[in-house]
């Protein structure tokens, strides 16, 4: 993998705006305006004493603005990306261990996510007493879930299940 440590965020050539890590996952290509939602994802809101640094909306060449998450010490579970790539379906999730990237891999959308959000339809056998897994179609464009049907486009984040 790349060993070029001069090698910048965005395409900005005079400034690093975000801090290189040595050990840990960089979640790069984020939609702008979506790092707080990947935060939420993993989980971290910077109470147990996370060490993250968040870029957000700065310039990119692949889309004019992006968002970009480096998490230190913490590699990401399959799940977590798979949840990552709803809200994130253009991001690169690096791996860095002692300041190299050693992996690089796009995340992959999945075409179905059970047990990870909640169905927003408070009649839906999914968010009745009986517990029923719930259960969605990952869309172009959203979430639909599989039980009554409800789709969700914007917000998705915020049905991730606890
Ligand atoms: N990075 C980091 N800490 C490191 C190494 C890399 O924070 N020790 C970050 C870089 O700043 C970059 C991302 O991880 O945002 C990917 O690094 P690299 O593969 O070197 O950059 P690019 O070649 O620009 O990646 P891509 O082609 O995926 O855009
Ligand atoms: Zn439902």
């Amino acid at each position: 993998m790349s060993n070029d440590h001069d090698h910048h965020d965005g395409n900005d050539d005079h400034e690093l705006r975000v801090s290189k890590i040595r050990d840990g996952t960089v979640i790069d290509h984020v939609r702008g305006g979506q790092a707080l939602n990947v935060l939420a994802i993993l989980g971290i809101d910077g109470t147990n004493g996370e060490e993250v640094s968040v870029g957000m909306n700065v310039p990119s060449n692949r889309f004019a603005r992006k968002d970009i998450v480096k998490v230190e010490g913490r590699e990401l579970s399959q799940d977590e990306v798979d949840v990552l790539s709803l809200i994130a379906p253009d991001a690169t999730i690096n791996i860095v261990r002692d300041y190299d990237v050693v992996e690089k891999h796009r995340v992959e959308r999945p075409d179905v996510v059970e047990g990870v959000l909640s169905c927003p339809n408070a009649g839906c056998i999914t968010t009745g007493d009986e517990p029923v897994t719930s259960r969605f179609t990952v869309l172009e464009d959203g979430v639909r879930c599989s039980y009554c049907e409800t789709i969700v486009r914007e917000e998705i984040a915020s049905l991730i299940e606890t």
